[in-house]
């Protein structure tokens, strides 16, 4: 059986500039959408530390450091990068249709 395929419109390509991240809903799921070199990135929002939006914390690069502690994610990827990390972020696709970037949460 073939699964129906669940891409979210979740923004506009126009209200993620370049280096920055926002938070968005997929559905109910918590996303940071990323823009890294034009390029569209989403993960969970919520760190995999403790309760903290990564949306509300600094992207350099494709890294994404997390306002509550300092822990830091590849956010291409959802890497964690070391203590107090222990876990990685889950990512999910994006693609763009038109105008809209969407999300595949499930
Ligand atoms: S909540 Fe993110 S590093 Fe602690």
């Amino acid at each position: 059986m073939i699964e129906p395929e669940n891409w979210i419109t979740v923004a506009d390509r126009s209200s993620v500039e370049t280096g920055s991240v926002i938070a968005v809903k997929a559905g109910d799921v918590d996303i940071a959408l990323y823009n890294i070199d034009g390029q569209f990135y989403a993960t969970h929002n919520i760190c995999t530390h403790a309760h903290a939006l990564l949306s509300d914390g600094w992207l350099e690069g494709d890294i994404i450091e997390c306002p509550l502690h300092g822990g830091r994610f590849e956010a291409k990827t959802g890497k964690g990068l070391g203590a107090p990390v222990t876990c990685d972020i889950k990512t999910f696709p994006v693609r763009i249709e038109g105008d809209a970037i969407q999300v595949k949460v499930a």
